[in-house]
C-alpha cells in the first residue's frame, strides 16, 4: 500500500534542500519499490505569501491524514516585523502541536570524515553518536500565561510561562529509556533543579520511570548548564539526553555543531503510538534553520535534509533497510571528500547543493549494482 507523505519545503534554503529530497524518494521509488504519494504544500513565509498565515487548517488536516510529513525550514528577515502569530515559526509550532509531536529526537553521529570539520579537536569527536530527545509540545514553548502586556507605570512586561505535567514528562522519558535500550543504555536527564520547581518535577518524575519500568537503564541528573558545558568539553561521555523543550532547542544545537555543521543533523519528531495501526504521526526535518544568507544560490549543505529521509523510511515507512542503505551513501559521499561549503576542508571537493545530491545517488545506485 502507498505511503502518503505531505511535504513542506518552506522557506529560504528548505526549498533546495527538499529539492534533493524529493530526487531521493524518486530513486527510491525507482530502485528499491518505495511506493509513495506526494503531495506538496506550502509553511512558513511563503505560506503566509501566499495564503496570509504561516499554515492554513487544511494544511494541518493533510498532515494529520498523512504518514508522515516531511519539513524543510521556515523563516526570513522579511517576515520578522509581522505579528507574532503570523511569523513563520508559528507554523512549524502548530504542526508540532497540534500533531501532539511530543518527542523530538535529535542524533548527533559525526561521520569519520567529518571530524575534521568540527570546532573541537579531532579525538573528542570522532566516533560521537548521541541521541537527544527533546520534548517537543510542552514547556515554556506553549505554557500559559504567556504574552507582553503594558503597565501602569508605563513599561512593558513580557511573560512566558514554563510548565510541565506528570505526563508530559513520563511519556517522553518512556521515549528516552526505550531508545537508550536499543543503544548504551545510559541516559542523562538534564533540567535546572536548583532554580525551577518544573526542574524538580522533571528530575522526579524522569527517576520514577526510570525506577518503575527501566530500572536496567542507568540513569544520571545533570544541570543544563553542566550538560552544555559538559557537551563541549567530553561529549562523548553522553549516550540518549532527555530534556525540555527549550533546553532540548539549546543543547541540540551545540550537539549539532559537534558533528561538523548544523546542516548534517536530521531530526524525528513523533506521537504517541495509535494501537490499533501500530503507527505514529510523525515530522521529519533537518535542525537548521531557513539560511536566508544562503537561499536560493545552490550551496545549501542537503545532507541534514536527506538524513531526515532516512529516518522517515526507519520510523515512518517500515524500510529500515533502505535507511541503512541511504545512511552508508552518505558516508560514502563524504568519505570520498566532496563537501557543500558549510563542511569544506583542505584537499576536499566543494560541490553544491545539487552537486551533494547527485553524489549521493550515484552512491545509492553503486550500492545495488553490486
Ligand atoms: C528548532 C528550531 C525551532 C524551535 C524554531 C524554528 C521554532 O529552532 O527546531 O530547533 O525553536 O524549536
Ligand atoms: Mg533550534
Amino acid at each position: 500500500m502507498a505511503h502518503n507523505i505531505l511535504v513542506l519545503p518552506g522557506d529560504g534554503i528548505g526549498q533546495e534542500v527538499m529539492t534533493q529530497v524529493r530526487r531521493t524518494i524518486d530513486w527510491f521509488g525507482d530502485n528499491r519499490g518505495l511506493d509513495v504519494n506526494i503531495t506538496e504544500d506550502k509553511v512558513g513565509g511563503s505560506a503566509y505569501d501566499a495564503y496570509g498565515a504561516p499554515i492554513t487548517d487544511e494544511i494541518v488536516d493533510q498532515a494529520l491524514a498523512a504518514d508522515c510529513v516531511l519539513f524543510g525550514a521556515v523563516g526570513g528577515p522579511q517576515y520578522d516585523t509581522l505579528d507574532f502569530s503570523l511569523r513563520p515559526e508559528r507554523g512549524l509550532l502548530r504542526l508540532r502541536k497540534d500533531l501532539e509531536l511530543f518527542a523530538n529526537l535529535r542524533p548527533a553521529i559525526c561521520f569519520d570524515a567529518l571530524a575534521e570539520a568540527s570546532s573541537l579537536k579531532k579525538e573528542l569527536v570522532a566516533g560521537l553518536d548521541i541521541m537527544i530527545v527533546r520534548e517537543l509540545t510542552g514547556g515554556v514553548y506553549f505554557g500559559e500565561p504567556r504574552g507582553i502586556s503594558d503597565l501602569p507605570n508605563g513599561e512593558r512586561r513580557g511573560i512566558n510561562t514554563q510548565v510541565y505535567d506528570t505526563y508530559e514528562i513520563r511519556r517522553v522519558a518512556r521515549v528516552a529509556f526505550d531508545l537508550a535500550q536499543k543503544r548504551g543504555n545510559r541516559v542523562h536527564s538534564s533540567e535546572k533543579n536548583n532554580v525551577m520547581e518544573s526542574g524538580i518535577l522533571w528530575k522526579e518524575e524522569v527517576q520514577w520511570v526510570h525506577d518503575n519500568e527501566f530500572a536496567d537503564v542507568q540513569l544520571e541528573h545533570i544541570l543544563a548548564d553542566n550538560c552544555g558545558m559538559q557537551l563541549v568539553r567530553a561529549p562523548k561521555q553522553f549516550d540518549v539526553i532527555v530534556t525540555d523543550n527549550l533546553f532540548g532547542d539549546m543543547l541540540s544545537d551545540v550537539a549539532a555543531m559537534l558533528t561538523g555543521s548544523l546542516g548534517m543533523l536530521p531530526s524525528a519528531s513523533l506521537g504517541a503510538r495509535d494501537e490499533a495501526t501500530g503507527k505514529s504521526k510523525a515530522l521529519y526535518e533537518p535542525v537548521h534553520g531557513s539560511a536566508p544568507d544562503i537561499a536560493g544560490q545552490d550551496k545549501a549543505n542537503p545532507l541534514a535534509c536527506i538524513l531526515s529521509l532516512a529516518m522517515a523510511l526507519r520510523y515512518s515507512l517500515d524500510k529500515s533497510d533502505d535507511a541503512d542503505l541511504l545512511e552508508a551513501a552518505v558516508d560514502r559521499v563524504l568519505g570520498s571528500g566532496v563537501r557543500t561549503g558549510d563542511i569544506m576542508s583542505e584537499g576536499a571537493t566543494l560541490t553544491s547543493c545539487t552537486g551533494m545530491g547527485d553524489a549521493v545517488l550515484a552512491e545509492l545506485s553503486k550500492s545495488i549494482s553490486g
